[in-house]
């Protein structure tokens, strides 16, 4: 598990193993994010990033889209870090 901040909701939600950050965040905090194929290709629950190691699970983004985003449905953090995000 790890912890996914949304900076500007001010909320911290946990991301369990085995649940996409896309889940996690709708069930605990933000019903309403868009999303659609929930395998990393369409590119609707891409979100951006301020903070953390992500890692990346997509085939759909550049690595300079990567810099500073993420699809949240496949995405996630890498082991020990956490993510901010700018939700
Ligand atoms: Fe399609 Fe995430 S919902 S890439």
């Amino acid at each position: 598990a790890f912890e996914v901040e949304l900076r500007r909701t001010g909320r911290s939600v946990t991301v369990p193993a085995g649940t996409s950050v896309l889940r996690a965040l709708r069930e605990e905090a933000l019903p309403d994010l868009p999303y659609s194929c929930e395998q990393g290709f369409c590119g609707t629950c891409q979100q951006r990033v301020l903070a953390g190691e992500v890692a990346h699970r997509d085939e759909l983004l550049t690595d300079a889209e990567r810099a500073d985003s993420l699809l949240i449905c496949v995405s996630r953090a890498k082991p020990g870090s956490g993510l901010v995000l700018d939700l």
